[in-house]
C-alpha cells in the first residue's frame, strides 16, 4: 500500500503489539506450540466460534494427541467427537490430513508452506496459522477478522492478492506469533462488524474510522454472515450424523430423522455419501458412519 512507509509500519506495529500484549484473550491453543494441537484448533476455528470450539478442542487433543493417533481412529469416531461443531467435511479433512502427515512426514506436522498447503482441507489461512502459531515463522495470517481490519485501514475494498500482500508488509519480524494473534483479536474484539473505533490503537491512522460506507463489505477475505441454520440443509445433515453417532439408521427412517420430505432427504443422503461422511449397507438397507 502506497502510504505504508517504513516509519508508519513501525509505528503501527508498536501500537498494535503494545495494545495486544496485556489484552490477548487467554485461549488454550495459545498456551501450546505443539503443531498438531495448533492445526486441530485452526481446523475447528475455520467456521466455528471460539466458545463452541473450547470444549471440543480439549477433548480432541486429549483423545488424539498426535497425528498418528488420529489417523488410526475411524472417521466415524472423529465425527462423533466433532458433533456440535458443524461443517463435518472439516473432520474428514482433518482425519485425512492426519493420515497424510503420518505417511508422508513420519508423523511430524511439516513446517513449510508448500507441504502444509498439500494437506487436505489446509488452505492459505490454515497453513500460515500453523507456521505463525506453532513454529513462530514470520508469516502473515489473514482470517476474516484481519481482512476486515485491513480493508478499513486502507479505506477501500481490497482485491484477493492485495489482502495477503498488505498483511505481509505489516508482519512484525521476530514477533509474528503475538503480531498475528493480536491482529486477530483486534478484529474480533474492537474492529468488529460494528466497530469500537475509540478503543482502537490504529484509530488515528485508519482511513475509514467508522464514517461512511464500510470498505470491508465485499472486500476480499471478509466473510459474509453464515446462512440461517434453522431449516437449512446443514441442519438436516447434522441431525442424521448425530443419530448415526448412536448407531445405524434404516434408509427408510432417514427422512424422519432429518425431518425433511423424502426427496430432499434422499438428495442430502447422496451428498453425504459422496463426501464420504456416511456409508450405505445395501444388504441391511441401512446407513452408518464410516
Ligand atoms: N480464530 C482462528 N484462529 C484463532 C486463534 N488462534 N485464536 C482465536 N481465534 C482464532
Amino acid at each position: 500500500m502506497e502510504r505504508l512507509t517504513p516509519q508508519l509500519v513501525a509505528d503501527l506495529q508498536d501500537s498494535l503489539l503494545g495494545w495486544a500484549a496485556p489484552r490477548l484473550r487467554e485461549l488454550p491453543w495459545r498456551a501450546t506450540r505443539d503443531p498438531w494441537a495448533v492445526l486441530v484448533s485452526e481446523f475447528m476455528l475455520q467456521q466455528t466460534g471460539v466458545a463452541r470450539v473450547l470444549p471440543k478442542w480439549s477433548a480432541f487433543v486429549d483423545e488424539y494427541p498426535t497425528p498418528a493417533a488420529c489417523a488410526s481412529a475411524s472417521l466415524g469416531d472423529i465425527l462423533r467427537l466433532w458433533q456440535g461443531l458443524g461443517y463435518p467435511r472439516r473432520a474428514r479433512n482433518l482425519h485425512a490430513s492426519a493420515g497424510a502427515i503420518t505417511t508422508r512426514h513420519g508423523g511430524t506436522v511439516p513446517d513449510d508452506l508448500e507441504s502444509l498447503l498439500a494437506l487436505p482441507g489446509v488452505g492459505p489461512y490454515t497453513a500460515r496459522a500453523v507456521l505463525a502459531f506453532a513454529f513462530e515463522h514470520d508469516v502473515a495470517v489473514v482470517d476474516t477478522n484481519i481482512a476486515r481490519v485491513l480493508a478499513r485501514f486502507a479505506g477501500r475494498r481490497l482485491k484477493p492478492r492485495e489482502v495477503q500482500s498488505i498483511a505481509d508488509e505489516f508482519v512484525a519480524e521476530g514477533a509474528s506469533w503475538l503480531w498475528n494473534q493480536g491482529f486477530m483479536d483486534l478484529g474480533a474484539t474492537v474492529c468488529r462488524p460494528e466497530p469500537a473505533c475509540d478503543e482502537c490503537p490504529w484509530t488515528h491512522e485508519c482511513a475509514w474510522r467508522g464514517e461512511g460506507d464500510d470498505p470491508s463489505v465485499g472486500s476480499a477475505g471478509v466473510s459474509v454472515a453464515q446462512s440461517r441454520f434453522e431449516g437449512s440443509d446443514r441442519q438436516a445433515r447434522g441431525r442424521l450424523i448425530k443419530a448415526l453417532g448412536a448407531g445405524t439408521v434404516k434408509i427408510g427412517d432417514v427422512a424422519r430423522v432429518m425431518d425433511r420430505p423424502s426427496e430432499v432427504a434422499a438428495k442430502l443422503l447422496t451428498d453425504l455419501e459422496r463426501d464420504g461422511l456416511v456409508v450405505f449397507h445395501r444388504e441391511s438397507g441401512s446407513v452408518s458412519l464410516p
